[in-house]
């Protein structure tokens, strides 16, 4: 159900009339955003190519984040050893534990800030913490926490059973699904534009069509 409360709030300061208008969804479910999910490794070249290129830039110079729910999932294609129960990455050692670190990230900073660090470290292709969290004024005492305290299969634990789900039904990553679906036809045009992609998802599902869309 969808309910949209509207207060206007008159305001009478010193001769100054105030008016603003808000829209307010309390405990209703997000209704007008639009769940976005990424499967990715922290290392591959296309995922890195389709973070800093593609939704970053359409997440936050385009301003949708605010209209989407995005979940990211770090794993892609690490493989669980079935005895010892150690995770191991595509791109060596070195790839799961930025996985971790974006594991971490993302449990302890909401996504605006969660985005803006995965994506300054993906733009590196090494542990750039310090310089991104520096860059962004984000406080990264608690990841470092979690890092210190936990392994980083323990960690990936909760992503590899997240990519379980739709894992049979990808060739690759990135993968990406829009609005809880992973469509194997869509994505090309999801990596190659994400933005346009977007704008026409959004408007398809909320029949509203979004600042900048085409
Ligand atoms: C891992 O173990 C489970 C249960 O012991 C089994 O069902 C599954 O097939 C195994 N997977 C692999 C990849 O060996
Ligand atoms: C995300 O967290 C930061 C730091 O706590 C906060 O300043 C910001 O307002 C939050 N953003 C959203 C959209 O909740």
């Amino acid at each position: 159900m969808k309910s949209v409360v509207c207060c206007v709030m008159l305001l009478f300061i010193g001769g100054i009339v105030e008016c603003a208008a808000k829209r307010r969804n309390h405990n209703d479910p997000p209704t007008d955003k639009l769940p976005i999910t990424l499967y990715y490794e922290s290392l591959c070249p296309y995922c890195r190519a389709f973070v800093t290129e593609q939704l970053n830039p359409s997440m936050v110079r385009q301003d949708r984040l605010a209209f989407t729910e995005l979940t990211l999932v770090p794993y892609g294609n690490a493989r669980k050893d079935n005895t010892t129960g150690k995770v191991t990455c595509q791109h060596g050692v070195l790839e799961c534990e930025l996985n971790a670190w974006h594991g971490c990230i993302l449990e302890h900073h909401n996504i605006t800030d969660a985005l803006k660090l995965i994506a300054c470290m993906m733009r590196s292709g090494k542990n750039q913490i310090d310089k991104c969290a520096t860059r962004y004024s984000i406080d990264v005492t608690a990841v470092k926490a979690c890092i210190k305290s936990r392994s980083v299969d323990d960690i990936l634990e909760k992503y590899r059973k997240e990519t379980q789900k739709i894992v049979h039904l990808y060739s690759g990553v990135p993968a990406i699904a829009v609005d809880n679906v992973y469509n194997q036809a869509d994505q090309n045009d999801l990596t190659d534009n994400f933005d346009d992609f977007f704008c026409a998802k959004y408007e398809a599902k909320f029949n509203k069509k979004l600042k900048n869309c085409l």
